[in-house]
Order: structure tokens, then sequence, then C-alpha cells
């Protein structure tokens, strides 16, 4: 590839404008660097890149001469080697640094520029940045990245929010580093400002809740039947060439298989059972408590990572009142590894759905259109929740762009049908033995609570209108009501107070 060597640096502030790169990577720590050795991979790009401390951009400069990478090591030098529009993908760690880098850019790039947020950013300070970074003049995006470093090197899956006009220069760039699914980029025009920040929040929010899930079902498994991790890691593999097959499913094999040099035991039996997380979980569950949407199975799993990190509060709950779950083993291992598999498929289900749930609610609070097709088709490829089944649910939108609840797509219906029993004797033999699985038995609750006819929905208004005048409406008329709870309890019309 021929390429034009690094200019003399420019430090005149934002330089001309006519520098080699038509993109840049600020930031270079594991994440920046593979990125940025993904985007030079491609024919058609150079790529700029700088970090705060020079020795990150000495030693990724020095240890990938094939990259032709154009080092900056000034704010200045990168503005200089960058073509115009200048783009930029910062790749710094989410919160304040990620503002300081916005500041120095703005400071050294032009209006038209194209500032790129790829960390892991909370929406809300997306919509804020952009609308700060656009009123300048400048274009901002904020693009989810998932896939982990390996994703980074070899295709993310993409999620950018942001203007119309920076997609045009940036789409094609993107297109080219992201994984390819079904002969399909995982990169779409997610929405407008905070809309890909969103989308990536959830991504991680159902990331959680399938994790979750597999835990769970690791742990029945290894109960109930006392196989060992490395025999349960089979079980994955095998599973994962059926319609579980995914990301997560394939690497809780090699997890599992995993043995430990030091000792010779599974790893899993050596790793300490306290599940860590960055917010990115608890950012999806806040959020969707603010939006109203149940994403019951997701907050389980990620109140079951806090739970599992109060080592304190476990320590001194272990002779609580219970079943152990030492007594529980199960007549036929076949029988019932096919029902956690059953009932793993149903919660999981369940669990995509409630994300899909709080995307489309989002939307409609933030303004964005979301296509909710192109973003399960987005996730077949390069991302963390990569898996078969979101070609079903990309069908199932196609057939259906606005449909209300995921779930009750004809697939989708078929599959929960299949799970039926299964699932319901999983959470039934978990809450007898004394085994917790919060995720599988709130799924199973939910789903439950959807399909009822009446919920007892019904009593809490009375309560609420009882100690509260809160009001309710009648099933057999229009209106608000209130009874005179403390007078004669007879019932007026009444203002909603909600
Ligand atoms: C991805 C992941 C990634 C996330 C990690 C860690 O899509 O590549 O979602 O963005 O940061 O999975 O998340 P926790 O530390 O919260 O588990």
């Amino acid at each position: 590839m021929d390429r034009p060597t690094t200019p003399e640096a420019d430090t005149s502030g934002a330089g001309t404008g006519s520098g080699p790169a038509n993109i840049g990577v600020v930031g270079l720590a594991v994440m920046g660097s593979n990125l940025a050795r993904n985007l030079a991979s491609r024919e058609e790009n150079t790529v700029a890149v700088f970090n705060r401390s020079r020795s990150k951009t000495d030693e990724l400069v020095e240890a990938h001469p094939e990259a032709e990478f154009v080092p900056a090591f000034t704010y200045e030098e990168f503005a200089a080697s960058l073509q115009k529009p200048r783009t930029a993908i910062i790749m710094v760690k989410a919160g304040r640094p990620t503002d300081a880098v916005i500041d120095e850019l703005m400071r050294v790039f032009e209006p038209g520029d194209i500032i790129i947020d790829g960390g892991n950013s909370l929406f809300t300070d997306t919509i804020r940045r952009e609308k700060a970074v656009s009123e300048a003049g400048y274009n901002f995006v904020g693009m989810g990245v998932s896939g982990g470093e390996e994703g980074a090197l070899n295709g993310p899956s993409l999620m950018p929010g942001g203007p119309d006009e920076a997609w045009v220069t940036l789409g094609p760039i993107l297109k080219s580093i992201a994984a390819v699914a079904e002969g399909e980029p995982c990169v779409t025009h997610v929405g407008h400002d905070g809309a890909g920040h969103f989308v990536k929040m959830v991504h991680n929010g159902i990331e959680y809740a399938d994790m979750q899930l597999i835990a769970e079902a690791y742990d029945l498994i290894r109960r109930g039947t006392g196989k060992t991790p490395a025999e349960i890691a089979e079980i994955f593999a095998e599973w994962n060439r059926g319609e579980l097959e995914s990301y997560l499913i394939e690497i809780t094999a090699e997890v599992l298989r995993q043995t430990d040099a030091a000792t010779g035991l599974p790893l899993v039996d050596v790793i300490v059972d306290e599940a860590g997380a960055k917010g990115t979980g608890a950012w999806t569950v806040q959020t969707a408590l603010d939006l109203g949407v149940p994403v019951s199975g997701i907050a389980e799993a990620t109140f079951a990572r806090s739970l599992s990190s109060h080592r304190e509060q476990r320590d001194v709950s272990g002779a609580l009142p219970g079943p152990s779950s030492e007594d529980f083993t199960v007549e036929d291992a076949d029988a019932f590894i096919e029902q956690v598999r059953l009932a793993l498929y149903a919660s999981k289900i369940v669990a995509y759905s409630q994300g899909f749930d709080e995307i489309r609610a989002g939307a409609a609070q933030y303004g964005w259109n979301i296509d909710l097709g192109a973003v399960s088709k987005i996730w077949r490829g390069g991302c963390i929740i990569r898996a078969q089944f979101l070609n079903r649910i990309a069908d199932a939108y196609d057939a259906e762009a606005t449909l209300p609840v995921l779930l009750t797509a004809p697939y989708f219906v078929e599959a929960l049908g299949r799970a039926q029993d299964a699932w319901r004797e999983i959470v039934q033999v978990s809450a007898s033995s004394g085994i917790p699985a919060p995720a599988f038995s709130s799924s199973l609750a939910y789903y439950d609570g959807l399909r009822a006819d009446r919920l007892p929905a019904a009593l809490i208004q009375g309560q609420r209108d009882f100690f509260g005048a809160h009001t309710y409406r009648r099933t057999d008329k229009e209106g608000t009501f209130h009874t005179l709870w403390s007078a004669d309890r007879s019932e007026i019309e009444a203002e909603d107070t909600h």
C-alpha cells in the first residue's frame, strides 16, 4: 500500500487539514490500539494515532510497522495529520477523561470536523456533549463499541449515534472495520445524539442477563447431576450447536474446561465467587426504572452480581433455615439437562424482549428513530451477545416493525410453548431445593404477568386509594373514582392523580 509519510508537524493550531490520515484515534490503551490497528488494516484507511503519554504511541507504532500509523505527539500535530473533515475516535475511559479530550480536540479542530466517542459513555452524557459540541459547529458522535479487545481488532459491532452529516463520512469507514454477519457489516446509524450509547447500554444489560442465566444453568446442572465443570463444558459445547448458539455459550464451555495450573482444580472452582461490574448493567436498570420498562431479568442479573459481592452478608447468612442444595440430586440427568436448556432458552428470549422494549421506550422518550430490526442485525456479529437467535429477532421486526412484545412473534411463541413445562419445572426445582435461580424465576414471573388476564394491580390501586386518595379507574365505566374510605365508603368521581 502506498501511503504518504508523516507530514512536518504544523503547530500553528488547526493545521492545514491536508494531512495524510483519513481517521485518527485518541487513546491507545488496548481497545484504542486494537481499533487503530483494525482501521489501519483496511486498504482505504490511513490512521493517525495520539496518546496523552508518548510512550504508548511509540510502542504501538514500533510494534506495528505494517499499520503505517501517522503518530502525533501533540493535539496540534494530531489535527495537522488529518484530512478534512477531520475524523477522530476517542477511546479513553468514560467520564471526565472523555470531556477533557473533547475540549482538546475542539481547540485544534475546525467546525465541520467529526469527534467520535467510542467509550462506554452514559447516553445522557452523550446527549449533553453532542449539544455543546454541535453548538460550536463540530459534529459529535457517541458510538457504542462491542466485542472487547478481540472485536476491536478483528471486527466489532458498532452502534454510532450522532448527526446524519457525520454518518456520511463515517459510515464507509465504520463499515470497513465492523464485524460481518451473513454478509452484512455489523454497524448502522442507530439514531441521533445519544441513541448509539443508549443501545450499547441496553446491549450490556442484556449481556448481564444472558451471563446470569448461563451461570444459573451451570449451577443447577452441577448441583443436580454432580457432573464436573469439564463435563458440563461438553454440554455447553453441544448446546452451542443448536438454537442456543452464541458467543457467551461458546466461551462458557471454554471457561469450564479450563484447569488451574497451580492447583490442578477446575479454574471455576478457584475463582472467587463475587461478580464485578463496571456499571452499564446498573445504568440499564436505572434508565428502565425512569422509563417505566420492566426489565426484570436484567435487574435480577445486576442484583445477583451485587449479592455475590456482599461477602460480609453472605458470611453471616449461611445458617439461615432452608433446604440444603447439597441434598439435591436428579434421577434422570439427561432429562434434567434438557429441561435446563429449555428454561435457559425461554428466559433468554424474555431478557432480549425486555431489552428491546427498553430501546423502544428510550427511542420514544428521546425522539430517536431506532430500527429495532437493524439493531438486532448489528448484534449478530462482533459483539458479546452475538447469537444465532438474533436472526429470529430480526425476522420478527421485519415482519412487524412495531411489534409491541417480541415474545408474541410466532417463532418465539412456538419456542416458549415448547419450553413451558421444563421452564416451570426448573423454577420449582430451584425453589424447593434452595438453589438460587433469580433470573430464571423472574423471567417466568414476567412472562406470566404479561399473560395474565387480571393482575393483582387492582388491589394495589385500591390500597393506594385507601391511604392516599390516589384514585382508580373502573372496569365497567369511564372516569376516575375515589372511595370515601374514612367516611361512609361511598364512591365519588375524582380527578385522576395517578
Ligand atoms: C462489550 C462489553 C464491554 C463491557 C464489559 C465489562 O460489549 O464489549 O459489554 O463493553 O465493558 O463486558 O462489563 P462489566 O465489567 O460491567 O461486566
